[in-house]
């Protein structure tokens, strides 16, 4: 089975289960087990969890490459990490083959032929508990075709032998992170909703699941295995979606077989912009990430980044990042649908933009801007971010999502199968805030089998036209900020990679008119930024990126340190 458009549009672990069945000081203790290089120097990982990068790890050094190797990880992730991605969930990514073509494939989820403009309003208002929980919520998962088509293209395995080994751990089970359990703790009311999801993620009495508990998760394992034996065909076409299909019939959902025998991976441009030197190759729409990375990356090129005092650093960047998410609100949605102008990525307009972005003071507030061409030259009709890389020179940054904590929350019964909430990443009214505080317009309204607008920043940075970083986040709109300030940290101030990735985080995203900034960010910059006009909301941590770059010594792999540091906290405390 075929999903992929072709030449599309425009622009735009083995796993080791004896060290997966009890808790073992070192799974969420160190660092290293989260990012490295493999011991043979085949190649290197970085995920969110120790278990899916050793996936990774073990898929190289048994002769698999980059692409077969981000498959075994991301389908991990959905096994270990199932409260931010899986298949029932969608993925873009960036992928540079050793020949040196470059690929970028959305996965993202579509609207199923039911969906319409109006489906969230009730009275007259949007109502964003029906986007963002339940059968309303679900779009059209995408990850497992994406899968797919990137084994059949480039990749040394199969699907099947890469799938077991994850279904054999969802079997055997793994201790509990401290993350994982936070996110259940933050979603247990939602998830109680729905019976079927309780019985999996809660305990008899309804509580989540304790850290280092051993989690199973049998249906999963089986779904898995069903795909190793009939392939994707299973999910698409078989019985997983008959089960979905008769689950939204008796739930008020609208998502038919049709949408799901009907789903259509597509093979996209990258965008392709420049920075210092470096060649950045980004998402293109429907994500706004690679849109928005080049546009504030541009900006800031006006600016002595380097040699700037911190909050100086700081305050340029979330000026620029307002900027930028003043023009996503306005401009940006499916370029299946609408139309992306192409001006919003060109340097003269990135050059006239940096003129409102002032040293001392800012501009109380700004509106989008007028891109050149904006009438004729168009991009082509909760989340984790993983990034391999071989010695063949095959790169993948792979972000993959089900969208907020557990997505809808709805497991379908007997799948084990989490599915996305994606469809809130529509605005689904004009003006009425996402689950992210984001609002949009037109450009992103919801029509029958359209993508939702997504924030996902998979990036491939090259230098001379060899790859030289990848690097990627998690965490709606704060992605576009997270992805620039990592490439910042590196190319501008000369961090290490796992310095680039500690620092402290801001994030603007014009409206709420708020500029969030961490905790670790020094008083004295706060202070100097709150003089400036920002009214700052401070949050304890935000984000998880993961990187990998090329260095003299070989591979520097290195994952979220904030996501390292949680789960070190939780494996001291159990
Ligand atoms: N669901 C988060 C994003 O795609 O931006």
């Amino acid at each position: 089975m075929r999903f992929v458009v072709s030449g599309l549009l425009f622009f735009f672990f083995s796993i080791s289960l004896s060290a997966a069945s009890s808790m073992p000081d070192s799974l969420y203790d160190n660092a290293s087990g989260y990012a490295s290089s493999s011991p043979n120097g085949q190649g290197a990982v970085a995920s969110v969890h120790p278990l899916a990068t050793k996936a990774g790890l073990d898929v190289l050094d048994a002769g698999g490459n980059a692409i077969d190797a981000a498959v075994a990880v991301a389908l991990t992730l959905g096994v270990v990490d199932n409260h931010n991605s899986g298949i029932g969930g969608g993925n873009f990514a960036v992928i540079r083959y050793a020949n040196g073509s470059i690929d970028a494939l959305d996965g993202r989820e579509m609207a199923p032929v039911k969906a319409h403009r109006d489906m969230y309003l009730r009275d007259g208002k949007g109502d964003t508990s029906l986007s963002s929980t339940g059968a309303l919520a679900i779009g059209v998962p995408g990850s497992l075709a994406m899968f797919d088509y990137m084994l059949d293209k480039a990749g040394k395995k199969t699907l099947a032998e890469l799938i077991l080994p994850a279904a054999d751990l969802a079997e055997a089970g793994f201790p509990l992170s401290q993350v994982s359990h936070d996110r259940l703790k933050r979603s247990v009311e939602k998830i109680k909703l729905f019976p079927a999801t309780a019985k999996i993620l809660l305990d008899d009495g309804g509580n989540p699941w304790p850290v280092g508990h051993q989690f199973q998760q049998k249906d999963l394992a089986d779904t898995y295995r069903h795909i190793a034996k009939q392939g994707v065909e299973y999910f698409y076409r078989g019985d997983f979606a008959r089960q979905l299909v008769k689950w939204m019939e008796q739930n008020g959902g609208i998502v038919s077989y049709e949408d799901f025998a009907g789903y259509q991976l597509k093979q996209r441009q990258p965008v392709i912009s420049e920075y210092r030197g470096y060649q950045i190759y980004g998402f293109p729409p429907p994500s706004s990430g690679g849109v928005h990375v080049a546009q504030i990356l541009n900006i800031l090129e006006n600016f002595d980044i380097a040699t700037m005092p911190a909050e100086d650093r700081y305050h340029v960047m979330g000026q620029a990042m307002r900027l930028a998410f003043a023009d996503r609100a306005h401009f940006l949605g499916d370029p299946d649908f609408v139309k992306v102008p192409k001006g919003l990525i060109d340097q003269s307009y990135a050059d006239q933009l940096a003129k409102q972005v002032t040293l001392k003071t800012m501009a109380e507030d700004v509106t989008h801007g007028e891109p050149p061409k904006a009438d004729t030259d168009f991009f082509g009709k909760h989340t984790t971010h993983l990034t391999v890389a071989d010695k063949q020179g095959n790169w993948v940054a792979m972000t993959t999502t089900v969208n907020t904590s557990f997505g809808s929350k709805v497991i379908i019964p007997g799948t084990g199968v989490i599915m996305n909430n994606q469809m809130d990443d529509f605005s689904i009214q004009p003006g009425v805030p996402n689950m992210f505080g984001l609002v949009g317009n037109e450009a992103n309204s919801v029509q029958s089998r359209k993508r939702p607008l997504s924030s996902m920043s998979p990036t491939l940075v090259l230098k001379d036209g060899k790859p030289v970083i990848g690097i990627g986040a998690a965490g709606g709109p704060t992605i576009i900020s997270q992805v620039v300030q990592g490439l910042v940290n590196m190319i501008d101030l000369g961090l290490s990679t796992e310095q680039a990735l500690k620092m402290p985080r801001v994030h603007q995203q014009w409206r709420p008119q708020i500029t969030v900034v961490e905790a670790s960010l020094p008083e004295p910059t706060k202070q100097l930024l709150t003089e400036r006009g920002h009214k700052l909301r401070e949050r304890n941590t935000f984000g998880s990126s993961t990187a990998i770059r090329v260095t003299e010594h070989g591979f520097d792999a290195v994952a979220e340190p904030r996501i390292v540091e949680r789960n070190r906290q939780g494996a001291k405390a159990d």
